[in-house]
């Protein structure tokens, strides 16, 4: 069962870039996958500031990235780019961190205007991380997501194309499992 780690990078507590997260970790995990969902909010904020690879929170996390088979990475878009916050943790990685996954880049953001964060600003880094394929990402407009208790719903356009691109992503770490397990 190919493994995935979803981090998300909102420093916001009521993130609708973490509600969307876990609503793909759910359709993940409904084909099979083992998924494991990280704020990084929630991580050390001094340890993250300071690039402390020694905080035990943050080599867990390390540890995590280096363990997947894909990662999902989301952030908002703020400032016509992706959040300092999931750049402050990417930062702490090892240089080819990504090397080996597939990586599924996602964005929230205000604006269609933005809608090129996704492929001009948070791609790059995934690439420069050392993925083995970045797959086709997404961008979400915030007023698609709406919260419905602790769950998500998403706007009726939203939906069908955010969808294909995460199957295509599952489909893609369910293809390349077999190699792995035969290296
Ligand atoms: C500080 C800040 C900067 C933002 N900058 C942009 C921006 O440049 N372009 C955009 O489309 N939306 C921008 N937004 C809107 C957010 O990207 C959008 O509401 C997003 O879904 C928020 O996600 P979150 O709730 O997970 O933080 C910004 C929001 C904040 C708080």
């Amino acid at each position: 069962m190919p493994s995935i780690l979803v981090l998300s990078g909102s420093p916001s507590a009521t993130s609708r870039t973490a509600a969307l997260a876990e609503h793909l970790a759910l359709r993940l995990r409904e084909r099979d996958h083992r998924v494991r969902t990280i704020r990084v909010r929630e991580l050390p904020p001094a340890a993250l500031l300071s690039g402390d690879t020694r905080d035990p929170a943050v080599a867990e996390v390390v540890e995590a990235v280096a363990a997947a088979d894909g990662v999902v990475v989301a952030s908002p878009v703020y400032k016509a780019a992706y959040s300092g916050l999931l750049k402050s943790l990417l930062d702490l990685l090892p240089q080819f961190a990504l090397a080996g996954k597939a990586v599924l880049p996602v964005v929230t953001g205000g604006s269609p205007a933005h809608v090129l964060a996704v492929d001009y600003a948070l791609r790059p880094v995934l690439s420069a991380l050392g993925a083995h394929h970045v797959v086709q990402g997404w961008f979400v407009l915030d007023s698609h997501i709406v919260a419905v208790g602790d769950a998500v719903e998403l706007a009726e356009g939203a939906r069908r194309p955010l969808y294909e691109v995460v199957d295509g992503f599952s489909d893609v770490l369910h293809a390349r499992r077999p190699l792995i397990d035969a290296s």
